[in-house]
C-alpha cells in the first residue's frame, strides 16, 4: 500500500511517519511545504499524478487564536486545502484521511460528543475545520474524517510543553479548571490510524485517548510526571483567562465508531506519563533545566 502523508513535519505528521515506516508492506511518501503547499490548487494535480492508495492530510492551520485575525489564512489551509486534496484523490480513486478537531462541537457543559452528533462550530478555526470536513465529504466516498483533541506529541509546542515551560519560567501557574477535553497523544493516534486505514471502513471517527479532564487537572498531572510536582497551580475559571478565540468548554469526544472495530486508545494519564518520560527524563538526568 502506498501512503502519502501531507504535513509530515507537524506533531501528528511525525508520529504518522514513525507508525507507518515500521511496516514493510507500506511505501511511504512525505510532503511538506513549500514544495507541496495545500493552499495551492496545483496540489490536486500532484496528488493525481502520484496516485497513492491513501492520502493522510495532517497539514492544517492550527493557530486557533491567530485564526480570529486571519480568517482567510485559516480557511485557505483548513477548507481549500482538504478540498484540493480531495479533488486529487477523486481523480485517482484514492482514499483520504482528513484530520479534524473536537472544536467542531459547541461544547455544552456536561455533554460528550459521539460521531453521529451534529457539529456546531463557534470559532473561526473550528468553522474552517468543519468547512474542510464538508468539502471532503462533498467530493469523496472513500473518506475517513478523524477528529482528535488536545493533541500533544514529542517535539511539539503543545499544552503540556507550554505548562512545563511556564512552570520553569514563573515558578507558579494559574490554569483554567472549567474547560474539559480529551488529552490525546499523537503516537497513539498514529497507531490507531494505521489500524483504521488497514480496516478499509470509511466514515467519521473520534480517535482520542480514553477519558477526559480539565486543563487544570491535565496541568497538574503533567507537572507531576515531569518532575515539577512542587510547582503550585491555582485553578481559575476560563473567564479569567481571556483569549481571542473562545474555546468550547466541554467539547469532549467519545470514540464509539473505532472502538466498535476494536480500535481504542489507552487512558490519557498513561499517555502523558509516556510523553513526559520521553520529553523530560533526559533533562532530569543531565541536570539541563
Ligand atoms: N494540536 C491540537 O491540539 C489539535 C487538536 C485538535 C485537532 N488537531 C488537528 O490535528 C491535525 C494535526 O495537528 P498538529 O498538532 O500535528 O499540527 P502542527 O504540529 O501545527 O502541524 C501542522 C503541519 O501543517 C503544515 N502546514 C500548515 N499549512 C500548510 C500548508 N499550507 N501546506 C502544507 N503544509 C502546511 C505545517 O507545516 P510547517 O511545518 O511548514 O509549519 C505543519 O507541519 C490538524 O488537522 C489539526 O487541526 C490538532
Amino acid at each position: 500500500m502506498h501512503v502519502l502523508i501531507v504535513g509530515g513535519r507537524g506533531q501528528l505528521g511525525r508520529a504518522l511517519q514513525q507508525a507507518f515506516e515500521i511496516r514493510p508492506d507500506i511505501r511511504l511518501t512525505l510532503w511538506n511545504r513549500p514544495e507541496h503547499d495545500i493552499i495551492s490548487p496545483q496540489i490536486t494535480g500532484e496528488v493525481a499524478q502520484l496516485a497513492p492508495d491513501v492520502v493522510i492530510n495532517a497539514a492544517a492551520w492550527t493557530n486557533v487564536d491567530g485564526a480570529e485575525t486571519d480568517p482567510d489564512g485559516a480557511y485557505a489551509a483548513n477548507m481549500l486545502g482538504p478540498k484540493y486534496l480531495a479533488e486529487g484523490c477523486a481523480a485517482c480513486h484514492t482514499a483520504l484521511v482528513q484530520v479534524s478537531t473536537n472544536e467542531v462541537f459547541s461544547g455544552e457543559p456536561g455533554r460528550c460528543y459521539r460521531e453521529y452528533d451534529q457539529p456546531s462550530a463557534r470559532s473561526v478555526y473550528a468553522r474552517s475545520k468543519l468547512a474542510g470536513e464538508r468539502a471532503a465529504r462533498h467530493l469523496l466516498d472513500r473518506l475517513y474524517i478523524v477528529r482528535v483533541a488536545w493533541l500533544f506529541g514529542p517535539g511539539g509546542d503543545n499544552f503540556p510543553a507550554k505548562i512545563v515551560r511556564a512552570a520553569d519560567r514563573h515558578g507558579a501557574l494559574r490554569v483554567v479548571n472549567d474547560e474539559f477535553g480529551n488529552p490525546t497523544y499523537a503516537p497513539d493516534v498514529a497507531a490507531a490510524l494505521v489500524a483504521l486505514v488497514d480496516s478499509g471502513r470509511y466514515g467519521i471517527y473520534h480517535l482520542v485517548n480514553e477519558g477526559y479532564t480539565s486543563r487544570y487537572d491535565l496541568a497538574c498531572h503533567v507537572l507531576a510526571c515531569a518532575g515539577r510536582g512542587h510547582v503550585p497551580v491555582t485553578p481559575i475559571p476560563a473567564r479569567e483567562w481571556p483569549r481571542p478565540a473562545t474555546p468550547p468548554l466541554h467539547a469532549v469526544l467519545v470514540n464509539q465508531a473505532a472502538a466498535a472495530l476494536g480500535i481504542t486508545l489507552r487512558p490519557w494519564q498513561e499517555a502523558v506519563e509516556d510523553y513526559c518520560r520521553r520529553e523530560f527524563a533526559r533533562e532530569e538526568m543531565s541536570g539541563e533545566r
